[in-house]
């Protein structure tokens, strides 16, 4: 069924009748599709339901349009970044472009609907400035951490389980929790990722975060187990770009204090909440998608 939502898309895409759009479009990579997969298992594949997973992706790929350009990010899907190729202005009009198709076509779902996903993205785009406002210094804030990534990436994924539910008929407030819960563990997992991983298995820049002056959740717990000299030391390398031996220094701390194993396990503590949630709702088959989030290398 996601091919379904792949056509619809296209015809979205198409419908703007501008040939620059459809030459833009077809250098985007297509991702991982987690926001279609979830309403899709929530809600099975009528038309509404495929257009408003179609909807999602389209309000997902904007805000990832953005992102890159407030991130310097110059990969994604392991293809050139859009502001990379033709500059942040592009990026952004073309992010500008995708949102508000996306707002148009919500108008033909359901007010219900389009209220609760146009809020998530209000809400992701506070989440991104605030995002920016916490790099601006070094920041070790658990607290701001966990609001900053509710909004920037758990409000959408909890709009689309509630919509989704709505969608089905089902009553929403659990899906909503489980949605939000696998929101933020998704959220932490990418963290933990950018530092774990490789860009070529990303996909997108690796080790970028701390140099961008994010102090995610892994940086968070390691500033916390460090001594008063290595907490200098951490905090001279903030926001810079790091060099060979510094990335060293970091990875060795994070593996001498377990750092991405706690990190890991309170994403995990999030995720197996979720599943117990959804089998008390006798939704089993929604574990799957749950432990695909958090069991996962890109
Ligand atoms: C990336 O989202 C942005 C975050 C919220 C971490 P995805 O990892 O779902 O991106 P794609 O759509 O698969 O590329
Ligand atoms: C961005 O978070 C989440 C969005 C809401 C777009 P990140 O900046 O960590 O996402 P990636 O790592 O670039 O995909
Ligand atoms: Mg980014
Ligand atoms: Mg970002
Ligand atoms: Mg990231």
């Amino acid at each position: 069924m996601l091919k379904a939502v792949e056509r619809k898309i296209e015809q979205y895409i198409i419908d703007l009748d501008e040939p620059e759009i459809l030459g833009l479009y077809a250098k985007l990579p297509v991702g991982k599709r987690l926001r279609a997969k979830l309403i899709l298992r929530i809600a099975g594949s009528n038309l509404r339901v495929v257009k408003t997973a179609a909807i999602v992706e389209m309000i997902h790929a904007a805000s990832l349009l953005h992102d890159d350009v407030i991130d310097d990010a110059d990969v994604r899907r392991n293809k050139p970044s859009i502001n990379a190729l033709y500059g942040n202005k592009t990026a952004i009009m073309f992010g500008d472009i995708l949102y508000s198709k996306g707002f148009f076509e919500l108008g033909e779902i359901d007010p219900k609907i389009a209220q609760i996903i146009s809020n998530a993205v209000v809400q992701l785009s506070l989440g991104e400035l605030r995002d920016v406002s916490l790099s601006q210094s070094f920041t070790t804030n658990k607290d701001a951490y966990l609001k900053m990534i509710y909004q920037k990436t758990a409000s959408l994924i909890e709009a689309s389980a509630e919509s989704a539910a709505l969608l089905a008929g089902k009553k929403p407030e659990p899906y909503r929790i489980y949605g939000r819960n696998l929101g933020l563990a998704f959220q932490m997992i990418d963290d933990i990722l950018d530092i774990t991983s490789d860009s070529a298995t990303l996909g997108k820049p690796a080790l970028h975060d701390f140099e961008e002056g994010k102090t995610t959740l892994p940086y968070i717990y390691l500033y916390e187990k460090l001594d008063t000299t290595e907490q200098e030391k951490f905090k001279f390398m903030h926001g810079k770009k790091l060099k060979k031996n510094e990335q060293e220094w970091i990875k060795v701390q994070m593996k001498n204090h377990k750092i991405i194993e706690q990190s890991y396990a309170e994403a995990k503590a999030l995720i197996d909440e979720a599943i117990t949630l959804m089998s008390t709702e006798g939704e089993d088959a929604l574990s799957t998608i749950a432990k695909e989030m958090i069991e996962r290398d890109f």
